[in-house]
């Protein structure tokens, strides 16, 4: 591939601008600790978590409550050496069709359990890969959707769309069943990378899967690139970022490669000598991050970059913005309702992850109206509190801790202990704290804003950190 002009300047200007005392700095501070998609982090959840619990929580949620509404679909033709993801890699089409059996009857359970009392304001079909389902499934799923719960008007429904798969008549189906956003599994567009990790891809591919959904009328895209792939260099990165300017989307998601070969064995198919160590993927983060705000996008929490005139930028602006499961959200739900295999809903109680085990999930959606339950998570104590920080420092990169502190209702002696573990980080100029205790981390920091969230996790043991965790930066 031929690399195109812009991406020669951004390389340039990458490789002269930066401040080698701050990449020091923060390389000095990097550490295994978990991604904040919920605090407290998954492997937190306790194992036999009673149903009962989240059946009334379940029931409590007050009526007109938003609801977020997740899909997971665990399967893929062909595996990924760098997945993190729980998926099944499967060719036949039997266990797929069957799974999408068992989605109804789950999304029908819950359905009959709600009452068609609340409003669905987000679903998001994720995996694996969604796009394994065949038209026909999709549309009966979505169907049943329809049938036991109330959409917004404006309802956001998204699918993680592995370009592989996609054609015209998918996108059609796509669009005349409301789905409004797509996200594209891109990763990198350079072939030694993409054939390391056994991912084949080119650009084409994803050009004309972006092709088909605009012609099928769906505009809001996002492509999903990974930094710290086995290979890439700043150059590889820079010149497959600006290919993917081309495909012209509205957002991306840069995100860190979390290698974590003890619990994922696909992992280990990757050479270990192939993968940048931590300053390389710092210089790769912030390039990524250069040729995108040069194009025009914003950066959004750790790892997005949207276009100014987006969602989740006006919620960046309102305080508004969340993080989930899935990611960053502009609208904060009510509940997050998890369906399939290993899903997590979230209440405002706790919570509650569906069984990871294939047949005890059919057992239970096939003999039983209460969910698929297998672990759960009830907040205690200063949880909430820990909760909100950890939040709003991974969406705003600011907050108030003693503002949220005492809003929690708890004595500020007992933020002290996390005020020493940040003193390190202030005293290097990767954290402020000023005396009415607004928290910051420097943008241009932004990589350590996991591990200075992780002072306030109450949880976070050291000597599990490394078998539990991805490095932050
Ligand atoms: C479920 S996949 C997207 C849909 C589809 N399966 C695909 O790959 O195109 C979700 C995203 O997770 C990200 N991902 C997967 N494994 C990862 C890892 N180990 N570290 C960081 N990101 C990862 C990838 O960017 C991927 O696009
Ligand atoms: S990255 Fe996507 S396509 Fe690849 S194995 Fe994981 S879920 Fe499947």
């Amino acid at each position: 591939m031929p690399i195109p002009i812009n991406g020669l300047i951004a390389y340039i200007l990458a490789m002269s601008i930066g401040n080698p005392d701050l990449k020091q700095k923060i390389l000095a501070y990097d550490r295994a600790v978990p991604r904040y998609t919920s605090y407290p982090a998954a492997p937190l959840f306790q194992a036999d978590f009673p149903i009962s619990t989240v059946t009334s929580w379940i029931d409590d949620l007050p009526q007109g409550s938003k609801l977020s509404l997740y899909v997971h679909i665990p399967f893929c033709p062909k595996l990924c050496h760098y997945c993190g993801c729980f998926t099944h890699i499967t060719s036949r089409y039997a266990p797929v069709e069957d799974y999408a059996h068992l989605i109804r009857r789950e999304i029908a359970s819950m359905g009959r359990r709600m009452q068609n009392r609340h409003i669905v304001t987000h679903l998001h079909f994720g995996g694996g890969s969604p796009t394994m389902l065949h038209e026909q499934d999709f549309r009966l799923i979505m169907d049943t959707f329809h049938e036991f719960f109330a959409f917004d008007d404006d309802a956001e429904i998204a699918v993680e769309v592995d370009p592989r798969h996609m054609n015209a008549s998918l996108a059609q189906c796509y669009a005349e069943s409301g789905v409004n956003r797509i996200s594209l599994g891109v990763q990198d567009f350079d072939d030694k990378v993409m054939e390391t990790v056994n991912r084949v891809q080119p650009f084409d591919v994803v050009y004309s899967a972006v092709q088909n959904l605009r012609s099928a009328g769906i505009t809001k895209f996002n492509l999903d690139f990974i930094y710290g792939l086995p290979y890439q260099t700043v150059r590889s990165l820079t010149r497959s970022m600006d290919y993917a300017l081309l495909l012209k989307p509205d957002r991306f998601a840069l995100y860190g490669y979390a290698h974590v070969p003890w619990k994922k064995k696909n992992m280990r198919l990757i050479p270990e000598d192939s993968l940048p160590g931590n300053a390389a993927r710092y210089d790769l983060f912030n390039t990524g991050a250069q040729v995108l705000e040069e194009a025009g996008f914003r950066p959004i929490g750790i790892d997005h970059f949207v276009k100014n005139v987006d969602d989740m930028a006006e919620a960046q602006d309102a305080g508004t913005l969340g993080r989930n499961f899935q990611g960053y959200t502009n609208v904060a739900p009510d509940a997050l309702i998890g369906f399939g295999v290993s899903a997590i809903s979230q209440y405002p109680q706790g919570f509650a992850q569906n069984t990871t085990a294939s047949h005890d999930y059919q057992e239970a959606v096939l003999h039983s109206d209460a969910p698929p339950i297998a672990k759960g998570y009830s907040y205690q104590g200063q949880d909430l509190a820990r909760k909100e920080i950890i939040e709003r420092l991974m969406c705003d990169l600011h907050v108030n801790i003693r503002d949220v502190w005492t809003r929690h209702g708890h004595d500020l002696e007992h933020l002290e202990v996390c005020q020493t573990l940040l003193a390190p980080f202030v005293k290097d100029g990767l954290a402020i704290l000023d005396q009415n205790g607004l928290l910051t981390v420097p943008r241009e920091a932004r990589q350590v804003v996991r591990i200075v969230a992780s002072c306030f996790d109450e949880y976070l043991l050291p000597i599990d950190t490394e078998q539990r965790h991805s490095m932050a930066v």
